[in-house]
């Protein structure tokens, strides 16, 4: 392979480019839909430098659960070391046109600068063309998604990422005369569904289903005892790093939220055994952070700071904010 001229290089020679790993020259190349053993680096390294929070079962979800995926990888020439990756998913839905969305975006460290992460980007707009793409910007890279690829259709709030250490969790005692909750594969599917599509405008029967199929995946439904009305449902997921992500959690309000939250921290086994539990949720939904310092030990054990902003390229897809207290992916969804 030629070494390509540092000035004036396309995009794509430079991702072929060579680099300096202790003095020894690197070359690089791109694997698309690599092996699982290249995804399971991307979990462990965002998991360890990012605190994101994946499954090793989310490649195979992302490749059957939406209409056409692709994990963009760039690794040490010849070998399945990761350097860079960048996921992009299409869902289709009768009726409407294709949403885009893009996901883990992430360079080792030691690589970043090198613009490993911009050639992947451009890869993957180059299949989006001229639809409308969805992502969730981290704070520093918001602006610089929407300046450089047009992701300038964009919430006016951010996503909090809002946790507590296990060690601070309390569950309290909730006893509630108007809310009950379900295992979601004993609630009649069709109103699973008709109520995830008051939050999600977008058909997605197929995807949460499978979501709700994974493993080391708990989800429940709360409705309401008297008039026995769906009013939300939750998922939570053990992650990397021994966490617990909540995703998603929607409720009509806070009375059913607490107690959707204490059936569903009451039903995963040895709860305490885990590090943390996290939402990622609409800073203006004002019911969050009451509903965690519920289950603290004190106010002061939750955490919360601006984690990500919901971006489009072409549309705004917008959702009922006030009932949205953790999205469900921040790869692959909107909310
Ligand atoms: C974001 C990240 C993947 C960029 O990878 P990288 O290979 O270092 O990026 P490049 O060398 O191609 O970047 C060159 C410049 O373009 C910017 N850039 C990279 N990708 C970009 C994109 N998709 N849109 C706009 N700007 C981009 C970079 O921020 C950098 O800007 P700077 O010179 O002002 O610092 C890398 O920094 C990373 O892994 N960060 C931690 C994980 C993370 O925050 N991911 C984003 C999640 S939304």
């Amino acid at each position: 392979m030629r070494r390509a001229k540092a000035k004036g290089r396309s995009l794509e020679e430079k991702n072929n480019k060579f680099g300096r790993k202790g003095g020894e020259i690197m070359e690089f190349e791109t694997l698309i839909n690599p092996p699982q053993a290249v995804f399971e680096q991307i979990v462990r390294w965002t998991g360890e430098t990012e605190d994101w929070g994946f499954q090793l079962d989310d490649y195979q979800f992302w490749s059957t659960s939406f209409d056409k995926f692709w994990l963009f990888t760039v690794v040490e020439k010849g070998t399945t070391n990761l350097v860079a990756s960048l996921s992009l998913a299409r869902w289709d839905v009768p009726n409407d046109t294709p949403l885009y969305s893009i996901g883990l975006f992430y360079c080792l460290q030691k690589y970043r600068g090198q613009s490993h992460g911009k050639v992947l980007f451009q890869k993957v707009m180059d299949i989006v063309g001229n639809e409308n793409a969805t992502l969730t910007g981290v704070v520093k890279m918001a602006d610089k998604y929407a300046s450089v690829f047009g992701f300038d259709k964009v919430a006016d709030f951010w996503h909090n990422f809002s946790s507590i250490k296990i060690e601070n969790l309390v569950i309290p005692e909730i006893v509630d005369q108007n809310y009950g909750t379900k295992n979601w594969s004993d609630v009649d599917q069709d109103l699973l569904h008709a109520y995830d599509s008051t939050i999600c405008i977008r058909d997605r029967r197929k995807i949460q289903t499978a979501w709700f199929n994974m493993k080391n995946t708990f989800t429940k439904v709360v409705f309401n005892i008297k008039t026995n009305q769906i009013v939300g449902y939750s998922t939570i997921r053990i992650v990397s790093k021994n966490k617990l992500s909540v995703a998603p959690f929607y409720a009509e309000n806070l009375e059913s939220a607490k107690v959707l939250l204490a059936a569903l921290l009451h039903h995963i086994p040895l709860v305490s055994s885990y590090a943390s539990i996290g939402f990622l949720h609409p800073a203006i939904n004002q019911n969050v952070i009451p509903l965690l310092e519920s289950f603290a030990k004190t106010s002061g054990d939750v955490q919360s700071a601006p984690f990500i902003k919901s971006q489009f390229t072409k549309k705004f897809l917008d959702s009922p904010h006030e009932k949205v207290y953790s999205i469900t992916d921040c790869a692959h969804q909107f909310v």
